[in-house]
C-alpha cells in the first residue's frame, strides 16, 4: 500500500544563486559526501543539486513533515545504483518517522524519481509499505 507521497520543483538559477553566495557551507549542510561528490564530477552542478534538493523536499512532503525547523537535509540522502536510477535513503529523524508511518508486519520501500530541464528539477517521492512475508504462514 502507498503510505506517502510528494512532489517538488526547484528553480536551479536559484539553487546557483545560492551555490555562488554560500559555496561549501550551503554544499555541506544540505548534501551528503556522496551527493556532492556526484555533483562535482558534472559540467551541470547545480541542476544535479537542484535534483537533490526537490528531492529531499518531497520525501518531507511523503513523511508527513514538511521542512520543520531544525530537521537535517543530510538524513534524506539521494545515490544512484549502477543504471543511474536514483534511490532515497533515510537517516536519523527522517528514519525514525519512516518507522513511525510503517504498519505493522510491514516495511517501507521509498520510490524516487528525477528530472531536469533548465530552469527547473523535480522530484516525486512515492513510500510504500509491503507486507514482509512470513515463512511460518505459508507453511
Ligand atoms: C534515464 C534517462 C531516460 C534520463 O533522461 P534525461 O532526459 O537524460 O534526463 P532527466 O533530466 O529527465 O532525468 C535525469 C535523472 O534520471 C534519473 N535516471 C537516470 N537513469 C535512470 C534509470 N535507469 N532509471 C530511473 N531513473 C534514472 C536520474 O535520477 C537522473 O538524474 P541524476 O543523474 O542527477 O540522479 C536517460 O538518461 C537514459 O535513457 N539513460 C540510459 C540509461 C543507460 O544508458 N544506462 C547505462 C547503464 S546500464
Amino acid at each position: 500500500m502507498i503510505i506517502g507521497i510528494g512532489t517538488d520543483l526547484a528553480n536551479i538559477d536559484r539553487i546557483q544563486g545560492t551555490l555562488d553566495r554560500f559555496g561549501d557551507r550551503f554544499r555541506n549542510r544540505v548534501f551528503t559526501d556522496t551527493e556532492q561528490a556526484k555533483a562535482k564530477r558534472r559540467v551541470e552542478e547545480a541542476s544535479t543539486f537542484a535534483k537533490r534538493w526537490a528531492a529531499k523536499e518531497a520525501c518531507s512532503k511523503a513523511l508527513g513533515t514538511g521542512l520543520r525547523m531544525g530537521i537535517k537535509w543530510r538524513d534524506m540522502a539521494v545515490s544512484n545504483i549502477r543504471t543511474g536510477q536514483p534511490v532515497m535513503e533515510v537517516t536519523g529523524w527522517a528514519e525514525k518517522r519512516l518507522a513511525e508511518l510503517t504498519p505493522p508486519g510491514h516495511e517501507a520501500i521509498i520510490h524516487v524519481t528525477l528530472t531536469d530541464d533548465e530552469p527547473w528539477a523535480q522530484a516525486f517521492v512515492v513510500i510504500e509499505a509491503r507486507l514482509v512475508a512470513n515463512p511460518a504462514s505459508s507453511a
